[in-house]
């Protein structure tokens, strides 16, 4: 069996003895956004820690565990925190939670974080609809031997993200009322924040938006068949765009005052999926 699956089969043969995440909805919660876990009802935790071939993850905010049970009357598996590549893990063990949770049978997954916009006419708690996206990480999970079990050796990204269930999620906020944009994501390595000049060139070539996450998990999930969206929360404008220097902090705080309508975003989003 190839060594990358079977690592993930470990993981979700530990992972199922604890809870049932068939046909649930997965979740990944990104920086600040953590919050929304903590109103899971009937919640069943799974530290990372726990998890054979999971490791620990490293950033401010991010809490590290697997949390199943219900949003909204509906079953979600939701992942408080997140692998990033900058933390030094490769890609494949950055893309392993989405690969577990296909194994654990979730039936879709909505991938958030926190972005810096270069889009100009976004603003700093603009919610994003990832409608596309930019690897410019200089990695992909998918590299290397392919795993056949889960999914064939050159995925379509035509239709990367799902559109039936992204066209759900954007009639949810009109419903809602919550003003929504849509946008072409552009993954960088990080960890720096990028330089203007990054951020001119982003701009150039089609982003509305920069992060150091999210990409690979779509990748992996496209890859494998799970459908797939993403949500991405505007924190600040990208470098360059204001004149201010760019902050962990002002990423956190920018997210802590959307999270409110974020949380109800997606809450009424799982229900209708
Ligand atoms: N750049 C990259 N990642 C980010 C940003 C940014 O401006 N804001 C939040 N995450």
């Amino acid at each position: 069996m190839n060594e990358v699956f079977e690592r993930c089969k470990q993981a979700a043969d530990y992972i199922g003895q604890h809870l049932d995440a068939k046909d649930a909805i997965g979740i990944v919660l990104g920086s600040g956004l953590g919050e929304l876990g903590d109103e899971i009802e009937n919640p069943v935790y799974v530290d990372y820690s726990d998890i054979p071939n999971f490791p620990k993850t490293t950033v401010p905010g991010h809490k590290g565990r697997l949390i199943c049970g219900y949003l909204n009357g509906t079953k979600v598996l939701c992942m408080q925190g997140r692998f990033h590549f900058y933390e030094g893990h490769d890609m494949k063990t950055v893309a392993m939670p989405t690969r577990v949770m296909k194994l654990l049978g979730v039936k879709a997954l909505i991938l958030t974080n926190a972005a810096g916009g270069c889009n100009k006419t976004f603003k700093p708690g603009t919610l994003m609809f990832i409608e596309d996206f930019i690897n410019y990480m200089g990695d992909n999970p998918l590299y290397g031997e392919n795993i056949d079990e889960l999914g064939p050796r050159f995925p379509d990204m035509t239709k990367a993200i799902d559109p039936e269930y992204n066209a759900l999620g954007k009639k949810v906020a009109e419903e809602l009322g919550i003003e929504v944009r849509s946008g072409v994501y552009m993954a960088f390595r990080g960890p720096n924040f990028e330089t203007p000049a990054e951020i001119r060139f982003a701009q150039t070539i089609g982003a509305d938006a920069v992060g150091m996450s999210t990409v690979p998990e779509i990748l992996a999930a496209r890859h494998c068949g799970l459908k797939v969206i993403g949500i991405s929360c505007i924190t600040n404008m990208a470098a360059g765009m204001t004149g201010e220097e760019l902050t962990h902090e002002e990423v956190q705080e920018t997210a802590d005052k959307v999270k409110d309508q974020f949380k109800q975003l997606i809450k009424e989003i799982v229900r209708q999926m």
